[in-house]
């Protein structure tokens, strides 16, 4: 007897990716003459040089759908033909609908039922997980999977711990099911430790502490971060999902072709890889040019790293990305 043949693909593959930044560059030098800082002590922190600022006018889903239509465009897929639409996002254009909704209607993805994911900067992993499943069950053929963030808008300008590490922009990912079963998404292994909650947040706006003059005043609606904290455990819970995605696949460090990492800045990730012995040089680094652009960073890594035609077919390719929450996790894809 013949074991029983499954229904569906075993696992999803990236068929198109594209990215999108505003035009606006906000260098280090700007940022001197808004706030006690200096282009050394950002650069030498951070890694970063400049940031990009949306324009006036251009919300969220405008850079996800102008990212979106690129890797549309490269996957070969109408948007009619979407079925499901994820947006990583903690920036949408407002509290109510999603940010998925606005992008699915301004696509004209009427098929696609659309949802955002709010994990912060872990976001584009997460949606691009939930996505993976959904083509692993045969719940959708193609997936559009977005990484868009507008954080210029919601961090205060006059704190230097914060405002110097942001930069708006969107990346997106268009998923279809595999046909070579060895190529794909591997796996992904997401987490969340939500007693760290208060190392970074934006304390108020929601239901706990509604929008007041009080909360303005204070600035409860902007970011808030505990940097040490944050650095400290991104360095240690990442090398630990990097592993835990190597182990589940049977795949060794040395078997890592690329690493497409959340940037939240060079200083996290050069620690993470070498606590895992990889080269830098194998990780897709664009920090130094947007900043930390939370969930659109992942699927920005990823599409220029495939347009400059660094991934080869069969190369393995280490994912990584945390934020708030904190939420984080590690994913390997077969390219
Ligand atoms: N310019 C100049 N000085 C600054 C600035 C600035 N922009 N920001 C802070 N400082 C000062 C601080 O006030 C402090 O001064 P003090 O000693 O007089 O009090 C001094 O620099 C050192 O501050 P630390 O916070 O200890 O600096 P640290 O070396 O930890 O670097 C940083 C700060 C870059 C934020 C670091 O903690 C970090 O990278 N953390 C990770 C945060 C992160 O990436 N968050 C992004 C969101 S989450 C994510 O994407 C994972």
């Amino acid at each position: 007897m013949t074991p029983k043949q499954t229904p569906f693909p075993s696992r999803s593959r990236v068929l198109g990716t594209g990215s999108y930044a505003p035009k606006r560059v906000l260098t280090n030098g700007d940022l001197e003459r808004m706030v006690a800082t200096s282009d050394e002590w950002i650069v030498t922190r951070t890694g970063i040089r400049e940031r990009r600022v949306a324009a006036e006018g251009e919300d969220t889903s405008d850079m996800a759908v102008v990212a979106a239509r690129k890797a549309l465009d490269m996957a070969g897929v109408a948007p009619q033909d979407l079925d499901m639409i994820v947006v990583g996002t903690i920036s949408a254009d407002m509290p109510l609908p999603s940010c998925a909704a606005i992008v699915q209607a301004k696509l004209g993805a009427s098929k696609a039922f659309a949802f955002d994911v709010a994990a912060a900067c872990a976001g584009s992993l997460y949606a691009l997980s939930i996505a993976d499943r959904f083509i692993a069950t045969g719940g959708a053929k193609r997936a559009l999977v977005i990484g868009a963030e507008l954080l210029t808008r919601l961090v205060d300008w006059s704190d230097r711990n914060t405002c110097v590490l942001f930069g708006d922009a969107a990346g997106a990912m268009v998923l279809g099911p595999s046909e070579d079963s060895s190529r794909g998404l591997l796996s992904a292994h997401l987490h969340t430790d939500g007693t760290a909650a208060d190392i970074l947040s934006i304390p108020g706006g929601g239901s706990r502490t509604p929008q007041s003059t009080q909360v303005l005043e204070r600035k409860l609606h902007k970011v808030h971060m505990d940097g040490r904290e944050v650095y400290k455990f991104a360095v240690r819970v990442l090398p630990l999902a990097i592993q835990e995605a190597l182990d589940a696949n049977g795949l060794a460090v040395a078997d890592i072709d690329h690493v497409v990492s959340h940037q939240a800045n060079l200083r996290i990730v050069e620690s993470v890889l070498e606590r895992l012995h990889v080269p830098i040089e194998k990780c897709w680094v664009n920090l130094d040019r947007y900043g930390n652009t939370s969930s659109a960073s992942l699927p920005i890594s990823l599409d220029e790293a495939n347009r400059a035609g660094r991934l080869k077919e069969g190369d393995v390719i280490a994912m990584m990305a945390i934020g708030a929450g904190m939420a984080w996790g590690g994913a390997l894809m077969r390219w």
